[in-house]
């Protein structure tokens, strides 16, 4: 019995484009196993109170009722309980309950073939230790050991976070009563992660200078006060002209940059070894309103 109908209206909605096209859409069901992922409540998606999946006490009367639809196959079972996780156990716990699962509806003859566990393995930003690759495949195959199935992973973070960095010039320098402030021509709008989730990233000189290093927030030339890209980060004072670079930009950077406040996003470059070459264009000015019409 479904305790909410609500939960069913996705799958119908997938069953009656299924039906049109006379056949059966293959379907996971995205499960909340209700687990502390112990991230950032922003980037947390697996306790109850989240958005994403449906109830894991309700799953079972969702593939019966599956089941019984003309337009949709069950075909696995999914679950991803957050990003930039630092520890196994939330991974451990989860998985565990979602093996069970997928177990459960194999024994009710369901026809799954994968199981889905995906993404969230960490990133070492600042000083996290995320379990290493290893740590964290063992800890997939024990939880998921003589399900059959064929397992899904997604790890997009753990891949690419610290593949990229975000090259920024210094502007201006301002000091008040209160702090010491460095103007970058990097804005929220190129990086959004410090504003959105509070999130760290290094920041590098690319030339590095001697001196007493005092405290300094790095903010960008955004007209909002959560455009703060590093706060009360300890430097040798940077002087205007001189770049640095936003480490671990490679993940959540550019895919989540916009043209807020008016500003065309950055070039990307790709480095390999000793060679470059720019891999997308730095927008102009014209492009924020290509497109329009009057
Ligand atoms: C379903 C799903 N898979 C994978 C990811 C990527 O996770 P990560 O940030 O660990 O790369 C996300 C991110 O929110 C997600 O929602």
């Amino acid at each position: 019995l479904l305790f909410n109908e609500e939960s069913a209206e996705e799958l119908e909605a997938l069953d009656a484009v299924g039906r049109r096209l006379g056949r059966r859409a293959p379907f996971a069901l995205r499960v909340n196993p209700d687990v502390d992922a112990r991230t950032h409540r922003y980037i947390s998606t697996g306790l109850k109170t989240s958005k994403f999946g449906v109830p894991f006490e309700e799953a079972v009367a969702l593939y019966a009722r599956a089941k019984k639809m003309k337009g949709v196959r069950a075909a696995g079972l999914d679950c991803h309980i957050g990003s930039q996780l630092t520890q196994a156990s939330p991974m451990r716990d989860a998985l565990t309950k979602v093996a069970g699962l997928y177990r459960e509806l194999k024994a009710q003859k369901h026809p799954l073939a994968y199981l889905d566990v995906g993404g969230g393995l960490g990133i070492t930003y600042a000083d996290e230790t995320p379990p290493s690759p290893e740590e964290y495949a063992r800890t997939v195959l024990a939880a998921t050991k003589d399900t059959g199935a064929q397992l899904i992973l997604e790890p997009g973070r753990a891949l690419v976070g610290n593949a990229g960095v975000l090259l920024t010039r210094v502007l201006y320098r301002k000091k008040t009563p209160e702090k010491q402030f460095v103007v970058v021509d990097a804005g929220m709008n190129d990086l959004i992660r410090p504003a959105l989730y509070e999130a760290h990233h290094g920041l590098q000189p690319l030339v590095k200078r001697r001196g007493k290093a005092v405290e300094v927030d790095v903010v960008g030339p955004v007209c909002e006060s959560t455009d703060v890209l590093a706060k009360a980060r300890p430097l040798v004072l940077p002087q205007p002209g001189e770049l640095y670079a936003f480490m671990s930009a490679g993940a959540y950077g550019m895919s989540m940059a916009s043209n807020y406040n008016s500003r065309p996003r950055p070039a990307e470059v790709m480095v390999d070894g000793e060679a470059w070459r720019v891999v997308r264009e730095r927008e102009r000015i014209e492009d924020l309103w290509r497109g329009e019409r009057a």
